[in-house]
């Protein structure tokens, strides 16, 4: 069966003695168990295809196609994450992809395929340990509310939206989630915020108000404490609970180039409050 080793008390853990390519029955359940224990699941020296990546995620639900580029040979469930030499990453901030869909992807996964020299590492919170980390007064105070959410065009979405479609995106109507989530697969609350472009503003609070509180939540969820750093190493692949997961990715890499393919698991449920 896999060995799960902790890599830090709150969040995440590293998996050993697995074949991603021959996971049977009892070893699928030992890593969903691990994934809803543990929040992400880091697999070293995985020197493994494209198509045994995507074949290997379908352990945590079902694949969609990517709506990043899929480069040629790829199958269309295998994005890439590619800064080239002469470009900056500009996503550099805490956050969780999709949460202005109504049902965001529960888990995403990464797999390193060109890395630079040093750096370029992704740090991941736990919003489980967050949630548990706020004051009895704080925890009172945010339950049984709302957040607005909505997209924000990025260095992704520039590539593959026309001006006309981010347009569309903007005046589409916010979503609605709950400010205190529960994670029904182990009971635990989550605190459910995102970096303000996407986590817009609380929906029982004047905007003041709410967004003081936002700011507040989103530093608190920063706190070292919740979080491990990812140093990647060549073919390191990482799968994460997105929705109760903000991650990291750390540009200190310019002018050097790094690629990851990315799978994505279909959002079926929204999050539920707590
Ligand atoms: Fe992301």
């Amino acid at each position: 069966m896999p060995t799960v080793t902790p890599i830090t008390p709150n969040v995440g853990a590293e998996i050993s003695d697995v074949d991603l390519t021959a996971v049977n029955d009892a070893q699928a359940d030992a890593l969903r168990a691990a994934l809803i224990d543990r929040k992400a699941l880091v697999f070293r020296e995985q020197n493994i295809s494209t198509a045994q990546f995507a074949a290997f995620m379908q352990i945590f639900g079902e694949t969609v196609k990517e709506d990043l580029v899929v480069e040629d040979g790829n199958p269309p469930e295998v994005g890439a994450i590619h800064i080239r030499p002469d470009e900056r990453q500009r996503i550099n901030f805490w956050h969780m992809d999709h949460s202005f869909r109504e049902h965001p992807s529960p888990v995403l996964a990464l797999h390193a395929d060109m890395l630079p020299p040093s750096g370029g590492d992704t740090l991941f919170t736990s919003l489980e340990a967050a949630y548990a980390g706020l004051s009895d007064r704080m925890k009172a105070r945010i339950e049984g509310l709302h957040t607005l959410h909505k997209a924000t065009p990025t260095q992704n979405t520039a590539r593959r939206y026309t001006k006309e479609q981010l347009a569309a995106r903007e005046r589409a109507a916010p979503v609605r989630h709950p400010l205190v989530g529960l994670n029904p697969a182990n009971g635990r609350k989550f605190l459910f915020v995102n970096i303000p472009i996407y986590c817009r503003s609380i929906a029982e609070m004047p905007t003041a108000e709410g967004d003081a509180l936002l700011a507040k939540l989103y530093a608190h969820v920063q706190r070292p404490e919740f979080h491990f750093r990812l140093v990647w190493r060549p073919k390191t692949l990482i799968v994460w609970e997105n929705v109760h997961c903000l991650h990291y990715p750390v540009a200190d890499y310019f002018p050097h180039e790094r690629k990851l393919w990315r799978v994505v698991i279909k959002g079926t449920e929204r999050p539920v409050a707590a």
